[in-house]
């Protein structure tokens, strides 16, 4: 049985491709009466693969570089093969879950997956908030939306998630944040050395 505290958790999403190969992208999921809502854009190859597997792996995972990683076009981690299911989890995952797609709906923009747990699976604890790991997740939802939001709002916000990674970022959140970073000036966004 799902539960999650928040009202969306930021994970990754491993499906697998038609043929069988893992497929990772963060996604927010909630959930709702004990089953997990996964709710995939189309076109994205989340979609498609849950389309037609409908099994796949959550993974919860403080390294960061998987978030900025799929919206920077890196994407090799390394992955086992699940318990109960067809699928992998995430080597380095804190924990996983492991799961079915029991009900789908396509009517809106976003498809909406309602899953049932077959097993989670806890490899290592978790060891606190990390501030910078936060401003790398803040950091990537603005990348994933940089055609969408005028320059001048992601200028500012950088600028602010800059304060926690320069405080308290370890290697892991430093890559990850020079990733995001060349990806904003990529298309164009000016950065100051600062931020
Ligand atoms: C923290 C975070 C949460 C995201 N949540 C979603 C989501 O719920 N649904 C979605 O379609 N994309 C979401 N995205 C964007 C996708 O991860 C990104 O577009 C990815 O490339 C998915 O496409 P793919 O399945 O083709 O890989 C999120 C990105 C981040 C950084």
């Amino acid at each position: 049985m799902a539960q999650l505290n928040g009202k969306i958790h930021e994970v990754i999403v491993t499906t697998l491709s038609s043929e069988g190969r893992p497929h990772s992208a963060p996604m927010g999921i909630s959930e709702v009466n004990g089953y997990f809502i996964i709710k995939p854009f189309k076109p994205s190859a989340t979609y498609d693969n849950l389309k037609q597997h409908r099994q796949c792996t959550i993974n919860y995972t403080d390294d960061v570089r998987v978030f900025a990683g799929a919206l920077t076009g890196r994407r090799d981690w390394t992955t086992l093969p699940c318990q109960q299911i067809e699928g992998h989890y995430l080597s380095d995952a804190l924990a996983h879950a492991e799961l079915e797609i029991v009900a789908f709906d396509d009517s809106d923009s976003r498809a909406v997956f309602k899953a049932a747990v077959i097993c989670e699976v806890n490899h290592s604890p978790f060891r606190g908030f990390n501030r910078a790991q936060s401003a790398v997740i803040e950091a990537a939802v603005l990348v994933s939306r940089l055609t969408m939001l005028p320059a001048e709002k992601i200028q500012q916000e950088i600028a602010y998630l800059t304060i926690a990674i320069e405080k308290t970022a370890g290697p892991r959140e430093l890559e990850a944040w020079g990733w995001l970073r060349a990806k904003i000036k990529d298309a164009g966004i000016e950065l100051t050395d600062n931020d």
